[in-house]
């Protein structure tokens, strides 16, 4: 827009002073034909002086005359309003000077300023006069309009100026639309759950016959699309969840059914030694796949949102059993116990916490070395509970730490064959987090880890119970 108006102003200019270089040469010829009017006045005898010459006739105001005759000598006059003021010998010198000096007919006479003048000789060079007639009035017109037609053409662009804002704003006003709608759903939350986008440019501003209309409808079937896709990827994710869910259930029993053929043909004494050997594996075995499948089953269920059992839990008291049972399990650490007279209790499901607690604390040990201090610290903090297992062991493998709380995503392999992990705690210990509307983070460096769990430590809210 800065442009245009620069544009505008500019043509204006030029127009401007083209006229006033125009208008100047019409009046300068008018003045040279007044000029001329006024030599034709001029009455030269042998003893005319210019103070007599110009008492004689109509001279226009500003008439400049200086006259050289035999008689008379060389004279200067010039018509002050009604009154013929003889000029000094000075003055007269100077004209002189000015006008032998100067190569065309515009002479600046020194005091009066610029003028346009004529020589005439009469009688055979016997008297020579030279006349002039002020410019000064064409000057003063010209800078007048000019000073006009700038004043009118500042004001005549700042109007337009705010009228084209004006235009512009209301002619944009569907593309603020289309703005505030991407704004809007910017803003909504895409990652996870049922996601759907409502937002839509307003239908008025969809206009499709104009530029700035097609540009709305085109973001919205873009949402349109874009709606219909996360909706899709949303149910495929729901059947996926679903099928896992279903196949862990399904496999439960014929799990269970091995595990129980195992323990049964275990207890034959008439048993080769390596029958016996198998059918230990067999059990082993059937246990971890149980306890894949529960966890799978488990996982599935806590993002269905369909798991958690609320009641009121004193925290507290469960990081000290928890503590209680890591001891006889960990007996080359060290386990310390940081927690207030004053319990945390909170509204969640009990068992649940627990098993988060549990998993912490079976990495703090399974995943460090003998020797290392394990601490676990509850404490209250606003409206927040915080549970902290800090360890100085020697931290998460970097190559996993991104996807700590992915499912199956292990340290390395060596390790976790020793520690016969399956890599499904800590996701498991974020989703039933999660599910509390608590987060679960860790920060580790070498001899430095901790894995914090903030939940929210209001009274139970009925609306989340009965989820
Ligand atoms: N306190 C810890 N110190 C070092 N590494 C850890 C710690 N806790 C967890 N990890 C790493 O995170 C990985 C994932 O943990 P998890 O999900 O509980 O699976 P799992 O314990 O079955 O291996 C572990 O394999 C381990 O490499
Ligand atoms: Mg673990």
């Amino acid at each position: 827009m800065t442009a245009i108006i620069g544009m505008v102003a500019v043509i204006l200019a030029i127009i401007a002073l083209s006229t006033g270089a125009i208008l100047g040469q019409v009046l300068q010829d008018n003045l040279d034909k007044s000029v001329r009017e006024a030599v034709s006045y001029v009455r030269l005898g042998l003893d005319s002086t210019a103070q007599g010459v110009l008492g004689s006739g109509p001279f226009a105001d500003g008439t400049l005359l200086v006259t050289q005759t035999v008689i008379g000598g060389t004279t200067g006059a010039y018509v002050d309003g009604n009154t013929v003021r003889t000029l000094t010998d000075d003055e007269i010198s100077a004209i002189i000077t000015s006008v032998r000096d100067s190569s065309s007919d515009t002479v600046e006479i020194p005091e009066l300023g610029d003028y346009r003048i004529q020589s005439l000789t009469v009688s055979g060079q016997e008297a020579v006069a030279v006349l002039g007639l002020p410019l000064s009035e064409i000057t003063s017109t010209i800078s007048q309009i000019l000073i006009t037609v700038a004043l009118v053409t500042t004001g005549g662009l700042l109007l337009l100026s705010s009228i084209i804002a004006i235009v512009v704003r209301i002619g944009l006003r569907p593309l603020r639309a289309v703005a505030d709608t991407a704004t809007r759903v910017a803003n909504v939350r895409m990652d996870s759950g049922d996601v759907s986008i409502t937002q839509r440019v307003p239908a008025d501003q969809t206009d499709e016959s104009t530029e700035i209309g097609q540009v709305g409808a085109a973001l919205n079937s873009l949402l349109e699309h874009v709606d219909a896709s996360l909706s899709a990827r949303q149910r495929n994710e729901e059947l996926m969840r679903r099928f896992v869910a279903d196949a862990s259930h399904e496999l439960r029993t014929p799990l269970a059914s091995i595990r129980g053929y195992s323990e049964l043909s275990l207890r034959d004494a008439t048993l080769g030694e390596n029958t016996h050997a198998a059918l230990e594996r067999i059990q082993a075995q059937s246990l971890r796949m149980t306890a894949l499948v529960e966890d799978l089953l488990l996982l599935a269920r806590l993002e269905e949102g369909t798991e958690l059992v609320y009641g009121s839990v004193d925290l507290t008291q469960l990081v000290i059993e928890a503590v209680g049972d890591a001891r006889p399990a960990g007996l080359e650490h060290r386990w310390v116990l940081d927690v207030d007279d004053d319990p945390v209790v909170l509204a969640g499901d009990a068992s649940r916490l627990q098993q988060v607690i549990a998993n912490l604390l079976a990495n703090a040990r399974t995943h460090t070395p003998g020797g290392t201090t394990v601490t676990v610290s509850v404490r209250r903090d606003g409206d927040e509970a915080e549970l902290r297992v800090h360890d100085d062991g020697p931290g998460v493998d970097p190559a996993i730490a991104e996807e700590l709380f992915e499912r199956f995503s292990r340290g390395d392999a060596s390790r976790a064959r020793r520690t016969g992990g399956t890599g499904l705690g800590l996701s498991i210990a974020r989703a039933i987090v999660q599910a509390h509307r608590g987060a679960l983070t860790v920060q580790s460096t070498p001899g430095d880890t901790t894995f914090e769990v903030r939940l929210p430590a209001r009274p139970a809210d009925p609306e989340m119970a009965a989820q």
